[in-house]
């Protein structure tokens, strides 16, 4: 994939994800959570078969970014699950824009509330979700397994 300077911000099409995407996902996820990713079964039945919503970021045909967004029946929380920006496209708006869609979406289907966990270490997460108006509510001890605490974030839609 071609590198992008920093700093000038893109604008990805973002738009759901379809079964043919499967590969790319599955190829971020690898690249962003070389610990705790998903594997091909695991995300294959999130976009295919569970109650969720997957967005995928898009420039010029590439998928750059990805977000994997948890559903329950009649409970109006919606969880994300995963997010992810391919390292050469970061700092350039993509995170950020795919949670706008997101939280669009969400909105219009209903749900009340937006939540998510973040290593308390993963400063580029924890910066982005507070710049888009999440809070944390509480820290959760050993959440990953490598042992590292978490922080649950919350933002009403
Ligand atoms: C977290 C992640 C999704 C951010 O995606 P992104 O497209 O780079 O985010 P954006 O460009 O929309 O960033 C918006 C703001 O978030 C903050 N931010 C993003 N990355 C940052 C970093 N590395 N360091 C500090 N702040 C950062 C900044 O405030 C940034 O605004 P600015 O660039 O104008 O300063 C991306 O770094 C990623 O995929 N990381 C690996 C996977 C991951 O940790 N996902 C989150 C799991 S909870």
């Amino acid at each position: 994939m071609r590198k992008v300077a920093r700093g000038s911000s893109l604008k990805p099409r973002i738009r759901p994800a379809k079964k043919e995407d499967l590969p790319a996902i599955l190829e971020l996820e690898k690249i962003c959570f070389k610990e705790e990713t998903f594997h091909k079964r695991q995300i294959e039945y999130l976009l295919l078969k569970a109650r969720s919503l997957v967005l995928v970021a898009s420039l010029e045909g590439n998928i750059v970014g990805s977000v994997i967004i948890l559903l329950r029946k009649h409970i109006s929380n919606a969880r994300i699950y995963s997010l992810n920006v391919h390292p050469s496209y970061r700092r350039k708006g993509i995170g950020s824009s795919l949670i706008d869609k997101s939280e669009n979406l969400l909105a219009k289907m209903g749900y009340r509330n937006l939540t998510l966990e973040a290593g308390v270490n993963n400063i580029a997460a924890r910066n982005l979700y507070t710049l888009k108006g999440l809070s944390v509510v509480r820290k959760i001890k050993k959440y990953y397994k490598n042992g590292d605490d978490a922080l649950r974030f919350i933002k009403k839609l």
